[in-house]
């Protein structure tokens, strides 16, 4: 349904009320802003609101879930790629690199048979010592790991690829699948795009800048047309050691960079064990990480690439919006505080079954950054070398400087600070692109799109590229926007308070979005990432984007103390969600030893452990009904 003009402007009106109202803490009890009201449209597909029985707000040692539905945990950290479990715990890095990573997070599911059997391909986010092995005590005690620790590290890190299958109504991994596959901070990987082969991609292990070992800090991602998935790397600086002060001058581009991707060797002790996690003796390796990674999953041999021309930065995910002869879109969000939004628009057109053609589309094309008007209207920039600021005067001597210090691009061109993006997704239903912003409580004053002047509990924001629900537009270098709800508890007036479209109960109401997903009638599912600080656990919430329940959330899975929610993905029949539950029992004082939860098995001898759960109707119905 398009929406008229007159009411888009009526709504933008009723945003700069917002902001106001915002700035003005006391003023946010009266207000109810237009933009969340409900909107006339109850026959649009994704105008269906959740059907099922929502669960309470609790923080408790288990997962728990709307009563209607069964979750099975299908795969854990530890085990084998077929599901076989461990001989015992702490692990050794040998074992590690065949089993199951940590910290599981974005989970694509690629069909091999329908929605019954499929190759499922998690992402592993980062380690957590004082979890994974005994008598290292909190996080903030771990220093001095022993050497095959750290190689345990980095054997648990990066991606899984395995097989699994529906058999009734259980999911279980395949034992014998010839495409089980561990991706690691170590497996080899090549570069496409502008920086492959840059100068400033050179080490000492890697004189061409050609070939990088492994993938680090694997957040959120995505999954293309043709096949393949899409890693995005995120917080990878915190892997990195050593004195960036003794590269000031030396290596004054690398320097610049690091303060904001975290490079301080507060917790990482990798460059003990291999130098090219220490800033001091190998300052360019940093520039070999923040990229987004595609990788075939149906061919374990291939060599997964890192495509430079989609910008370098801490990439929570990589979403794709294309159609049929047309470029590919790839959106990505840079998740720290009052970082940017950015875009992907390919050179070449995506070209059904072309499937060589279609692999090459990444490397190259326009690199853009979002900028975000008071008037509900927004423009995407071009990062191109040699247009407006991006040019030797202000250190850019060619496209591979712009996109490997693709921040400092991104602000010279004037890109809207926002609220720490997180995933970004695309309604399948009416092409309306989502975009969780989590938090930010470290920002120089609030904008329209970030209206809170402090932001605890976070927001999401919708674009709208040109055309109608159904036909929109990625490829348009324009886009109206809305802010589809605030987070937060809306009993509040202050800087905790959230608002949506409608009445959400007593805990409809959820903070810090990080996933988004949609099921197959349009329903936006958001993942959350922090309210343990509220008193109650992470989890998942259902809700309508357009008609009569528009942005009115309700609750519908909860993770174990300690956890956030990670990667909800659908099979294409909706009838299966799969969501990862990452870092259980992750809580300040919480160790492998004694640790708040022992979830998912609950066995004296076993720590907490990251998990997949598999997640059906008890009827068979889809999820969300
Ligand atoms: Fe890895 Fe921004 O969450
Ligand atoms: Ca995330
Ligand atoms: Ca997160």
């Amino acid at each position: 349904m398009t929406e008229h003009i007159s009411d888009i402007r009526q709504r933008f009106l009723s945003r700069r009320e917002l902001l106001q109202g915002f700035a003005a803490a006391s003023a946010l009890a009266t207000l109810a802003p237009a933009s969340l009201r409900a909107q006339p449209s109850p026959r649009l597909p994704g105008s269906i609101g959740p059907g099922f029985r929502e669960i309470g707000h609790d923080l408790t040692e288990g997962h728990r879930l709307s009563e209607e539905y069964r979750a099975r945990v299908l795969i854990r950290w530890g085990d084998g790629l077929g599901g076989e479990e461990p001989t015992g715990f702490p692990l050794d890095s040998r074992e590690q690199a065949q089993r199951f990573g940590y910290n599981n997070d974005f989970i694509a599911y690629v069909p091999l048979q329908g929605s019954e059997r499929g190759l499922l391909c998690v992402n592993h986010e980062y380690p957590a010592s004082h979890l994974m092995f005994p008598g290292n005590g909190t996080r903030e005690e771990t220093a001095g790991l022993e050497e095959d620790r750290v190689l345990c590290e980095m054997a648990s890190v990066g991606h899984s690829v395995l097989e699994v299958q529906k058999t009734g109504e259980d999911w279980s991994a395949v034992s014998d699948s010839p495409r089980q596959r561990r991706l690691t901070a170590t497996t080899p990987m090549g570069f496409t795009g502008p920086a492959a082969g840059h100068a400033r991609m050179r080490t000492s292990g890697d004189p061409e800048g050609g070939r990088v070992l492994g993938l680090l800090s694997c957040c959120a991602g995505g999954k293309t047309p043709w096949g393949t998935v899409l890693i995005a790397e995120e917080n990878f600086g915190s892997h990195f050691m050593g004195e960036p002060q003794a590269i000031m001058h030396s290596h004054p581009k690398e320097y610049a960079g690091m303060p904001g991707f975290g490079v301080n060797g507060a917790f990482s002790r990798w460059g003990r064990v291999d130098p090219r996690f220490d800033v001091t003796r190998e300052p360019r390796e940093i520039n070999r990480f923040g990229w987004v990674v595609e990788l075939d999953p149906n061919n374990p041999d291939s060599m997964p690439v890192k495509h430079t021309a989609l910008g370098r930065f801490e990439h929570e995910g990589a979403t794709v919006a294309c159609e049929p002869g047309r470029p590919v879109v790839v959106y990505s969000g840079d998740d720290y505080e009052n970082q940017y939004l950015y875009r992907f628009v390919s050179s070449r057109p995506y070209l059904p079954d072309q499937d060589g053609h279609n692999r090459t589309l990444l490397s190259e094309g326009t690199l853009y950054c979002a900028r975000f008007h008071d008037d509900g209207r927004g423009e995407w920039l071009p990062l191109r070398f040699g247009e407006g600021p991006l040019t030797e005067a202000n250190g850019f001597n060619d496209q591979g400087d712009v996109v490997i210090d693709c921040r400092r691009a991104a602000t010279l061109l004037g890109a809207t600070p926002m609220d720490r993006p997180e995933d970004v997704e695309t309604n399948p239903v009416t092409g309306r692109v989502y975009v969780a912003l989590t938090g930010n409580q470290n920002k120089p004053g609030p904008n329209a799109a970030n209206p809170k002047p402090v932001n605890p509990s976070g927001h999401v924001l919708e674009i709208l590229p040109p055309g109608s629900d159904g036909m929109r537009d990625h490829v348009s270098d324009s886009f109206d926007w809305d802010i589809l709800f605030i987070a937060g508890d809306p009993g509040r007036d202050d800087a905790l308070a959230g608002r949506y479209g409608g009445d959400v109960g007593d805990s409809g109401w959820l903070v810090n979005p990080d996933n988004l997903a949609f099921d197959v009638h349009g329903r936006l599912w958001v993942a959350t990432d922090g309210a343990n600080y509220q008193g109650f656990a992470d989890g998942l919430w259902c809700m309508a984007t357009t008609g009569g329940s528009r942005a009115t959330p309700r609750h519908f899975f909860a993770c174990p103390r300690g956890a956030e929610l990670c990667g909800p993905e659908f099979t294409p029949d909706g009838r299966t969600l799969f969501v990862a539950v990452q870092h259980p029992a992750s809580e300040s004082g919480s160790t492998y030893d004694n640790p708040s939860t022992r979830w998912p098995d609950f066995r004296e001898d076993t720590p907490p452990r990251p998990a997949v759960v598999a997640i059906t109707h008890r009827d068979g119905d889809f999820i969300g009904d």
